[in-house]
């Protein structure tokens, strides 16, 4: 036998030995596709009542049991939005709305004004919700 084609029998059969052993399609299962979880929807106001804080200070139902409170952050204490006789500035959609708009002067509720309208009326609405836990 010539020594090429020697060269090419070699090299034939350490590829064909080669791809018994280690090629993957033949020892993986083929790709199977795959389901996607389910989606967990928060529905917007709450998603806005969460993503801009409210949450973080008055809780996640406005209880205002935080540990923003609970270390003693907030001088006047943070009012349960459950409560509508705790609310010192109104507790209707408009009185709320103008809350979150403006803020509240000197304390840590800050103004809202880089909200749209409609948002801001979104989570007034969402915060009259929570009124109805109680
Ligand atoms: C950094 C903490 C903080 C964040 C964030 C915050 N608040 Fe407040 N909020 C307070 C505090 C403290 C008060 C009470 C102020 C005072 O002393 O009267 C308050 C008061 C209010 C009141 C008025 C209640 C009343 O007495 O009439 C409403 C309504 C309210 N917050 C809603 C919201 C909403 C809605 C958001 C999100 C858009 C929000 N707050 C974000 C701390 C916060």
């Amino acid at each position: 036998m010539k020594l090429i084609s020697k060269i090419f029998l070699l090299v034939f059969y350490i590829s064909l030995h080669g791809s018994c052993a280690n090629d993957p399609t033949e020892t993986q299962q083929p790709i199977q596709k795959q389901e996607l979880p389910p989606r967990i929807t928060v529905p917007r106001d709450e998603a806005l009542f969460r993503q801009n804080g409210c949450e973080s200070c008055h809780g996640k139902y406005g209880s205002g049991d935080t540990t923003e409170n609970a270390d003693r952050k907030f001088p006047n204490g943070i009012p349960d939005l459950r409560n509508k006789k705790e609310y010192k500035y109104g507790s209707s959609l408009s009185a709320i709305s103008k809350t979150i708009r403006n803020g509240i002067p000197n304390t840590q509720m800050r103004p809202y004004q880089h909200l749209k309208e409609e948002e801001i009326k979104t989570i007034a609405k969402y915060v009259l919700e929570l009124q109805k836990i109680r």
